[in-house]
C-alpha cells in the first residue's frame, strides 16, 4: 500500500493498483524498444519513463491532463513565424538554460553562455568600431567595449560580434510589426582584439506575457520580467561560438529574479552612470543628455570542447 497526501487528501494505490499502472509503463516503454536510431529510442524511452512518474507522483486527475492538453493546444494556437510559445515555455521551464548549462560546460575563464531569446534578426547592419547600434532606438545612451581573447589570453582579431537589446520601452524593433531595424548590429573586432560601440544602457523588460505562458507565470504567482541586459553573439575561426548577455549591476530585478533563469554571476557587469556634460570617451556629442559606459571582456573557448 503506497499512501499519498494530494491537496489535503489522501489518495492510495493498492500494490495491485501499482503494478497495473507499471505493467502499462512497461508495456509503453517496449513499444520504443525496437526504434532503428539508438539516441531517439533513449529520448523516447526517457520521456516516457518522466511523463509517467509525474502523472503518477501528483495523481493527475483527468481534468488536469485535459487543461495542459489545452494549454498546449493555445501555445500552439499563438505560435507563428514571429512569436514561438513552445520556446517561451522552455525558457520559463528553465529547460532552455539547462540544455545550455549541458552543452557549454564553464572551460578555463571562458565567458558563461546564456540564453539566445527570440529576438535576435539574421543580416543585421555592420557598423563600424565605435558606431552606434541604437540606430533610432530610443533609451539613454551607452558606450560599451571590451577584448576578445581566447583562453590563453591571445587577443581575437576579427571576431565577429553580434550586438541585439530592447529600446527604453523594453521593446525589440521586431516587436512593433513595422520593417525597422534598431537597436541591433554587428562589428568586428581591431588587430588587438579590442571592440568599441554606442549601444543604450539596458532596461528591465517582461518577456512576452500575453499568452498561455504569461497566464501561466500569473497563475504561479511569478514576474514575467527579464534582468536589464545586452545580447551578445561572438564568433571566430577555430573558437566556440559564445552566445551570451551583460547584465546591469544594481538593476533591481537582480534580486527579483530573471523570468528565463539566465543570469549568471560572472556577466553582470557595472554600467556607470555619468551626468549630463560628461565628455564622452570618443567625444561624441551626446548632448544635454546623461550617458552611462560599461566594459565587457569576452573570453573565448576553443571550438570542439
Ligand atoms: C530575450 O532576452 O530577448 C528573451 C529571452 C527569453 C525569452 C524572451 C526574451
Ligand atoms: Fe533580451
Amino acid at each position: 500500500m503506497n499512501q499519498r497526501t494530494i491537496r489535503g487528501r489522501s489518495t492510495t494505490a493498492t500494490d495491485d493498483q501499482q503494478r497495473a499502472e507499471q505493467k502499462l509503463l512497461d508495456e509503453v516503454l517496449a513499444s520504443f524498444g525496437g526504434t532503428p536510431d539508438p539516441r531517439l529510442r533513449q529520448v523516447m524511452r526517457a520521456i516516457v519513463r518522466h511523463l509517467h512518474a509525474l502523472i503518477r507522483e501528483v495523481r493527475l486527475t483527468e481534468e488536469e491532463w485535459q487543461k495542459a492538453i489545452e494549454f498546449l493546444t493555445a501555445a500552439g494556437n499563438i505560435t507563428d513565424d514571429k512569436r514561438q510559445e513552445f520556446v517561451l515555455l522552455s525558457d520559463v521551464l528553465g529547460a532552455t538554460m539547462q540544455t545550455i548549462a549541458v552543452n557549454n560546460q564553464a572551460y578555463r575563464g571562458a565567458t558563461a553562455a546564456t540564453i539566445f531569446g527570440p529576438f535576435f534578426v539574421e543580416g543585421s547592419p555592420q557598423i563600424p568600431l565605435g558606431g552606434d547600434i541604437a540606430r533610432g532606438a530610443g533609451g539613454t545612451p551607452c558606450w560599451v567595449e571590451g577584448t576578445v581573447t581566447d583562453t590563453d589570453g591571445n587577443p581575437v582579431p576579427g571576431a565577429r560580434i553580434e550586438v541585439w537589446e530592447c529600446d527604453e520601452d523594453g521593446y525589440y524593433d521586431v516587436q512593433y510589426g513595422d520593417d525597422r531595424s534598431a537597436g541591433r548590429a554587428h562589428l568586428f573586432t581591431d588587430v588587438d582584439g579590442r571592440y568599441r560601440f554606442w549601444g543604450l544602457k539596458p532596461v528591465p523588460y517582461p518577456i512576452p506575457h500575453d499568452g498561455p505562458v504569461g497566464r501561466m507565470l500569473a497563475a504561479t504567482g511569478r514576474s514575467p520580467f527579464r534582468v536589464a541586459h545586452l545580447h551578445f553573439m561572438v564568433s571566430a575561426d577555430g573558437l566556440r561560438t559564445l552566445v551570451t548577455h551583460t547584465f546591469v549591476s544594481g538593476d533591481p530585478q537582480l534580486a527579483a529574479g530573471d523570468s528565463v533563469f539566465g543570469v549568471k554571476d560572472s556577466l553582470i557587469t557595472e554600467f556607470v552612470d555619468k551626468p549630463a556634460g560628461t565628455p564622452t570617451p570618443d567625444g561624441r556629442d551626446v548632448g544635454d543628455r546623461k550617458w552611462a559606459q560599461a566594459r565587457f571582456d569576452i573570453v573565448l573557448a576553443p571550438a570542439g570542447v
